[in-house]
C-alpha cells in the first residue's frame, strides 16, 4: 500500500468510530486493548494527559484506576466518541476530552506527571509535540508511547493476520530488522525462557502471564521520536507474549 493511500485510510478511520473499532479489533486478534493497557503499570504520579485518545477506552481505564486525567484529541468525531465512552462507563466529564492538537497543548507548564500516547500518528515525531510534552510535564515526569505492536506468526489464524498487516504497513513496520535475523529462533528462545538476543539491559519475566519485558539499549523502534532534542531521557521496552510483541518508548524528564 502506498503512503498516500495509507494516510487516506487512516484519516477515514479517525472520522468514523465504528470503522475505527472494527479496524483496531479484528485484524489484531482483539489484542489492541491489551496493548493499550500496558500503559497502566508504567504511569507515575497522579495527573495524566493522553494525546490522541481515539475512542477513549484507555482514558476510561485510567480514570477508573483512580488517575486524574485529561485528553487532547484532534478529530472532532473521536472527541465525541471518547466523551460517549466516558458517559457510558460513568467516568469523567465532557471537559476531560479537549479538541485540539498535541503540538499546542492548552495546559500550563508542569501540569502532568505522566503523558501517554498509544498507537500515535505522525504527531509524535513532530519536535513541536515533544517540546510541548516537555513543557507540561513536571520534573521527574514521563512520556509513555506505545508506538506499535505486532502479532507474531504463530498458530493458524495469526499468520493470515500478519500478512494483512504487512500489506497495510509494509514488512519493515511489521518485522523491523528481523529480515536480517531469524524470527523463528527468537520466538523459540522466547518460549524456552532464553534471552532472545544479546545486549539487553534488563529482562523482566512475569511467569503468571508469560509476558517478558526487555529493556533495550539501542532499540530499532522509537528512534524518530525526538526525545533527546527536548532533553528527555530515553528508555526502550519491548514487551512480548507468545502471540505478540509491543514497542514502548518512554521519555523521562530530569
Ligand atoms: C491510530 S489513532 C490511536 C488512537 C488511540 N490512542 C488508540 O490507541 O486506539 C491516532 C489518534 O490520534 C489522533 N491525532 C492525530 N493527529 C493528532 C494531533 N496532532 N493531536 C492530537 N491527536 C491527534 C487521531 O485523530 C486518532 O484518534
Amino acid at each position: 500500500m502506498t503512503p498516500r493511500l495509507r494516510k487516506w485510510l487512516f484519516e477515514t478511520l479517525y472520522k468514523n468510530r465504528y470503522l475505527y473499532r472494527f479496524a483496531s479489533t479484528l485484524p489484531f486478534a482483539g489484542q489492541w486493548r491489551v496493548w493499550q493497557r500496558l500503559v497502566l503499570t508504567r504511569i507515575r504520579g497522579h495527573d495524566v494527559l493522553e494525546l490522541g485518545c481515539g475512542l477513549g477506552d484507555l482514558l476510561a481505564d485510567m480514570i477508573a484506576a483512580g488517575y486524574s486525567c485529561h485528553a487532547v484529541e484532534h478529530s472532532p468525531e473521536m472527541v465525541e466518541a471518547a466523551r460517549d465512552t466516558l458517559r457510558r462507563r460513568k467516568l469523567g466529564e465532557n471537559a476531560t476530552v479537549v479538541q485540539g492538537s498535541a503540538q499546542h497543548l492548552p495546559f500550563t507548564n508542569a501540569s502532568f506527571d505522566t503523558i501517554v500516547s498509544t498507537f500515535p500518528s505522525e504527531y509524535i515525531y513532530d519536535p513541536d509535540t515533544i517540546a510541548e510534552v516537555e513543557r507540561v510535564l513536571r520534573p521527574g515526569g514521563r512520556l509513555i508511547v506505545v508506538e506499535g505492536a505486532n502479532l507474531l506468526p504463530v498458530g493458524f489464524l495469526q499468520p493470515l493476520l500478519v500478512l494483512v498487516q504487512m500489506l497495510v504497513y509494509g514488512p519493515a513496520a511489521v518485522f523491523g530488522p528481523r529480515k536480517r535475523r531469524n524470527l523463528d529462533e527468537e520466538m523459540t528462545g522466547n518460549r524456552n525462557g532464553r534471552r532472545p538476543e544479546e545486549g539487553i539491559l534488563h529482562t523482566d519475566r512475569d511467569t503468571g502471564t508469560g509476558i517478558t519485558t526487555d529493556v533495550l539499549p539501542e532499540a530499532w523502534f522509537g528512534q524518530h521520536i525526538p526525545l533527546e532534542q527536548c532533553r528527555l531521557r530515553r528508555r526502550s521496552e519491548r514487551v512480548r507474549s507468545r502471540h505478540w510483541e509491543v514497542y514502548i518508548t518512554i521519555g523521562e524528564k530530569e
